[in-house]
């Protein structure tokens, strides 16, 4: 059964534009703050596998390190290929810490 587990404290995120690894549960995860919100994302690019999470903020999108591919924060859909997707996973700001559903 799915739960929200913690992933780190208000304290703890990304400034704004920008991303972070955290890992939770065994999963690596990104976290992207963009434009003031916030978007749990699988940490594992579905391209080649890259590191989502050491990636960057362009445009409202979150680029990967590696090739450079941009992933949708709501939606995980990549504009360079519409067949390929990053997880996105539902998350909350919850008693000053940021959970995700996992
Ligand atoms: S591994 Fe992420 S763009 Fe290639």
């Amino acid at each position: 059964m799915s739960q929200f587990v913690r992933i780190c404290s208000v304290s703890e995120l990304p400034v704004t534009d920008e991303v972070g690894e955290f890992t939770v549960e065994g999963r690596t995860l990104c976290v992207a703050h963009i434009g003031g919100s916030i978007a749990v994302l699988d940490g594992t690019c579905p391209h080649e596998g890259g590191p989502l999470g050491e990636g960057i903020v362009e445009d409202g999108r979150v680029v990967c390190p590696c090739h450079g591919y941009s992933f949708d924060p709501r939606t995980g859909a990549s504009e360079q290929d519409s067949s390929m997707k990053a997880e996105v996973f539902e998350s909350k700001v919850e008693h000053g810490e940021l959970r995700v559903k996992l």
